[in-house]
Order: C-alpha cells, then structure tokens, then sequence
C-alpha cells in the first residue's frame, strides 16, 4: 500500500478523532480556550463561556485581555505570550480573571503553543480552572497555623510564669520553715558572742568577734529576705503616694553612695493616683532595684525614674540606669531566689526576688529589659488604690 492510500484509509477515522475530541471540549468543566498567535480567542468551551458570562459572538476575535482583571501584576499577558511563543512553548501559574459582570476570581492557567503538522505555530491553547476557593482554603489554613503558633506561645509563656510563681510559692514555704528554724538559734549565737567581746578582750580575739558578728549580721539580713517571701501575703493594702516614697527611697542610696556621680532624673506624672499597697514593702521593693542600678552602674551614670497612669487601671514606674546591663542569658534568672553575679560575700541574690513577691503580692508585675554595656530597664505596674 502507498503512502498515499495509507492516508486515504485513516483520513475517516481521523475525522472521527477530532470529533472525539471536539465533545471533549465541550463537556469538561475547566475552561478550554484557543486563539491565534496575536492572542485574538477563536475558540472558547461552553464553561468558558458560561464562567465569563460572555456569549461566542461577544468573546470570539477578542483578545485575551478581555478577561484579564487589570489587577494582574504588570508584564504578567505579556510574559505569558512570550513563553508560549517562545522556548519553552508553554506557560502556567495564576491569574486574576474578571467576568463580563466584572467579577473578579483567582485562576490556574496553563498555556501551550499548537502547530500544524509542518511544525509552524498557528496558535496557542489556554486551559484555565477557578482556583478561588482553594485559595480561601490556603489562606484560611495560613491563619489557623499563624493563630495556632500564637496559642502555642501564649502556652509557652504562661507555663513558664507558673512554673516561676510555683518555685517561687514552695521557696515561701521553705523561706518560713528556714527563717524560723536558724533565726532562733542565731539569735542565740549573737548574743553569745557580744558576750564574749566583752570578757575577752584579747586584741585577736577581739578581731574574730568582729568578723563573726560581720557574719551573723548578714546571715540575719539573709534571713530576713526570705521571711519576707511569705510576710507580705497577709499585708493589709493600703494607698500608697509614690512621689515621696519614690524620693525618700532615692534620697537614702544617694546617702549611701555619696561617693559615687550618678546623675538622677524623676519624672512623675502630676495627680498620679495612689496604688494599692503597703508603703514600707513598696519602699523595700524600689530600694533592692535602686540598690542594683547603683551598683551596676559604678562611679558615673545616670538614673531615669518615671511614674506615670496607665489606661488599665495601672500605675507604671520605669527605672532606667546606664549600667553595665544583664547578659541576655541571665534576664530570666534575675528575680530567682539566690540568683547572684556578684562574688561570694557580696551579693545574696534575693533583692530582686524580693522585689518581685512584693509587687506581686500587690497585684503588680515587674520586668526587665536590658542591653548589655547600655543598661538596664525595670518595668513596674501597681494597681491603683480604689477606695
Ligand atoms: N540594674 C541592674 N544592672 C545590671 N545587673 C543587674 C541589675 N539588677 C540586677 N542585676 C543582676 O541581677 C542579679 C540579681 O540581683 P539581686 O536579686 O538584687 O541579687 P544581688 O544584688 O544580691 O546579686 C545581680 O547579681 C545582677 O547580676
Ligand atoms: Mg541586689
């Protein structure tokens, strides 16, 4: 059989293929467009159709911009035309498409290049499918994840305040036991060694005397922090006006650091309303953060006290110093009991922790910022006094 006569045999069945294909067209439910290659549609299925609201004779000979939403990024037909022109002789990725009724919808589009059996371009194919509601789906997954990260934090964050308040509630209890069970015994011993001091008054002796009672004194003071871990839970709240315990607080470090240059700014906000405490623990609670400052600080620096209202209800005191700052590794340990970076004998590490029950205890909250080199900043928020 001659080529010629292979063909005449297949042709029938040929024609038949197309037409296969043609219902194909027709019935699918994604939208099926051809146009030539100055983008000019000559073809457009019946869900294409139905989709853009157009009928045949309104769409065919049309470009394609006739369904491209103006909110397409810019160059977007113009690269999809090249692609599918040119190598690689496709193209796919999103759209907006925009209906006859100007509706706007988000669409899959993926385009290739149609040649004639001589292998010349005659025109190109689009197949498109709305992608709305996956899209909604996407996005609504995006901020289930986004609201779930942001539970899990909170999460995070409120475990490890209760894992703080818990340590800190069983060093109460143990604080009380402890307090109780050395300071009688000390008392004792104190006493013993006044006694002493004063019967034995070799110069050597008299010596040791000094240091042991240096040394009962500061485990005393010790034992007084940590009574005080419990001792404020039963206080009676009373209002509190912060400027003059702010300034007397202020007044007796600055006595006690005379040696020392620290420039010192308050800031109190007139008619700042008083807070629900009581006034010689708020005092011991500003003094331990005072104390720190000066100390952090050395010879020369400058100390920024401000007090202000809040909306909620809230007074905020901040206390800034220009200090040697917290290593970021540290931040979370400092109102720990015993947390300390001074040297042995020097620092007990229970200012802040006691600075922390106190403001808790009144309801407050206390926190801490700090760069290391540039300073520290404290946080503190005090409930104000209702009558
Ligand atoms: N203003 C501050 N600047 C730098 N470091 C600070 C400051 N306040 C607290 N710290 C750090 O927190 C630690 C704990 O403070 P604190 O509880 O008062 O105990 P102590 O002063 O006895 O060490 C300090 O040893 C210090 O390292
Ligand atoms: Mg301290």
């Amino acid at each position: 059989m001659s080529l010629k006569e292979i063909r005449k045999e297949i042709r029938p069945f040929e024609n038949e293929h197309l037409g296969w294909m043609a219902a194909t067209l027709e019935s699918v439910s994604d939208m099926v467009f051809i146009s030539d290659l100055e983008d000019r549609l000559i073809y457009a299925n019946p869900a294409a159709l139905k989709k853009f609201g157009y009928t045949k004779e309104e769409l065919l000979g049309k470009t394609g911009e006739i369904i491209m939403s103006p909110n397409n990024p810019k160059g977007l037909r113009a690269e999809m035309l090249k692609a599918t022109q040119e190598n690689p002789y496709c193209w796919e990725g999103e759209v907006i498409n925009i209906t006859k009724e100007g509706q706007e919808y988000t669409a899959h589009l993926k385009t290739a290049l149609v040649r004639n059996k001589r292998g010349e371009s005659i025109g190109m194919t689009g197949i498109s499918r709305d992608i709305t509601d996956r899209k909604k789906a996407q996005e609504q997954l995006k901020d289930y994840a986004r609201k779930l990260e942001q539970a899990n934090q909170e999460l995070r964050q409120m475990q490890g305040q209760l894992v703080k308040s818990e340590k800190l509630a069983a060093v109460g209890v143990l604080a009380a036991g402890l307090a109780h069970e050395i300071g009688n015994p000390l008392a004792s011993i104190s006493s013993l060694v006044q006694l002493l001091q004063r019967k034995i008054l070799d110069s050597k002796a008299q010596e040791s005397f000094h240091s042991m009672g240096i040394h009962i004194q500061r485990i005393s003071h010790i034992i007084q922090h940590v009574s005080d871990f419990t001792k404020h839970e039963q206080m009676k709240r009373m209002a509190v006006d912060l400027e003059p315990l702010i300034r007397n607080a202020l007044q007796k470090i600055c006595l006690q650091n005379n040696d020392k240059l620290i420039e010192i700014h308050t800031k109190i906000e007139p008619g700042l309303p008083r807070v629900s405490a009581e006034a010689s623990q708020l005092s011991q609670a500003f003094s331990h953060i005072f104390v720190n400052a000066f100390e952090a600080m050395g010879k020369t620096g400058k100390l920024d006290v401000e007090a202000a209202k809040l909306v909620k209800e809230m007074v905020k005191i901040s206390i800034r110093d220009t200090g040697r700052g917290i290593p970021q590794k540290y931040i979370r340990k400092v109102f720990e009991p015993f947390f300390t970076t001074k040297d042995v004998g020097r620092g007990a590490g229970l200012g802040l922790s006691v600075s922390y029950g106190i403001i808790k205890s009144f309801g407050g909250d206390v926190c801490v910022e700090s760069i290391v080199g540039k300073g520290t900043l404290f946080e503190i928020l005090l409930p104000i006094y209702e009558s």
